[in-house]
């Protein structure tokens, strides 16, 4: 049963505003019609800044997994040596997304909870042979790392200047700082039930010149996700096929939300609110699962304290109204997972540390008895 209060903690679907739940449940509109048209225009606009783009970035109806292969099939071919840079969950799917439209990939496995260095990624580079793209995650959600794609992205363009890049951004454009432009990034994606405080069903993509000219070499197959149409349409202020259109109407009022905030406002929270976390976790004895020069400032990775198991510490914090997440894959029972992205305030971090407490403080009440 649901908490009459939840507090929502896992690395999405994250908490939505009222505000933004109230514009989600607007009567429907034609999405060939001029409202829809506006609202899509207003939208566009908006998300440009997060992006750090000029270009008009693509509205997909589909999840981050969506994105993630939308961005594969649009820009390569089968048989591209593609290098997939990963240490979690997320760069593996990416890596086998391509690897399931006939990418030749190549892996620089990282160690999970720790960054990839720049210097990693340029040896992998010149290992691979004839590089034509490179996949990265921006924000590792399964272990709670960002990764510099700054550097790393300049790397990979004193190598291979043509290569594109592709940049996971699911869990980290919205909250964090991104500059597709600057960067020379050529495709990043995100989804709107995670930095941006609106429900799952929309993917947000943001295409450089680059990435383009890539897409019109492109034979990978595609059909749904065929960056061509999203464009065609989008400059008609539509989308080629029925819109999650209540999603887009959140959206719009979570973009009005972020503006209002600023960009740099919206970033600057979602690094105070990080950083209270990693410290309250660590006066409570937690330890964090990531190298802390890597923290997520989205997502935390919490290791199960010794003699806890991990589905009780969860079932205790459900049971107080507080919802996180489980480690997934190899993690799944040694560490947990903290969401603190969109909508989150100091006070739904001082709420999780309490139940913290309490559940370690029941616990120990419990070994006594
Ligand atoms: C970095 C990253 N990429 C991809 C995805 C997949 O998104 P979805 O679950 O919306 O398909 C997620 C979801 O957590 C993610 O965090």
């Amino acid at each position: 049963m649901q908490h009459d209060h939840t507090n929502l903690r896992v690395p999405g679907p994250t908490p939505v505003p009222e505000a933004v739940a109230r514009a989600g449940a607007q009567p429907m509109v034609n999405h060939r019609g001029p409202e829809f048209a506006e609202l899509m225009g207003e939208v566009l606009e908006q998300l440009k800044p997060f992006f750090g783009s000029r270009s008009e970035p693509l509205l997909l109806t589909g999840s981050g997994t969506g994105a993630q292969e939308a961005a594969v099939v649009n820009v390569l071919s089968p048989g591209d040596t593609v290098l997939s840079v990963t240490a979690g969950v997320f760069g593996d799917r990416f890596a086998a997304i391509a690897e399931a439209f006939g990418a030749n990939v190549v892996r620089l496995q990282g160690e999970w909870g720790k960054a990839i260095s720049a210097q990693e990624v340029g040896e992998a580079i010149e290992n691979a042979g004839d590089v034509k793209a490179v996949l990265l995650t921006h924000n590792e959600t399964s272990t709670g790392v960002t990764n510099d794609i700054a550097a790393i992205a300049a790397v990979i363009r004193r190598l291979v200047p043509d290569a594109v890049v592709l940049v996971d951004g699911v869990s980290s454009i919205g909250a964090l700082p991104f500059e597709l432009d600057e960067w020379d990034v050529d495709v990043a994606i995100t989804g709107s039930q995670k930095a941006w405080m609106s429900p799952p069903g929309l993917a947000m993509v943001a295409v450089s010149e680059r990435g383009w000219a890539a897409h019109r070499q492109a034979t990978m197959p595609r059909f749904y996700w065929d960056f061509t149409k999203a464009q065609k349409n989008g400059e008609k202020r539509t989308t080629p096929f029925t819109p999650a259109v209540g999603v887009i109407r959140a959206l719009q009022e979570a973009l009005r939300l972020m503006h209002e905030e600023t960009p740099e406002g919206v970033f600057a929270r979602h690094r105070r609110i990080g950083a209270q976390l990693r410290d309250g976790l660590k006066a409570l004895n937690f330890e964090l699962f990531s190298d802390q020069v890597a923290a997520s400032n989205t997502v935390t990775a919490v290791r199960i304290p010794p003699g806890m198991e991990a589905s009780a510490l969860i079932k205790n914090l459900r049971k107080r109204g507080i919802v996180v997440a489980s480690g997934q894959d190899w993690l799944k029972g040694s560490v947990f997972r903290i969401g603190h992205m969109g909508f989150v305030r100091p006070e739904d971090i001082d709420g999780v540390l309490q139940g913290l407490e309490a559940s370690v403080a029941a616990r120990r009440l419990e070994a006594v008895v």
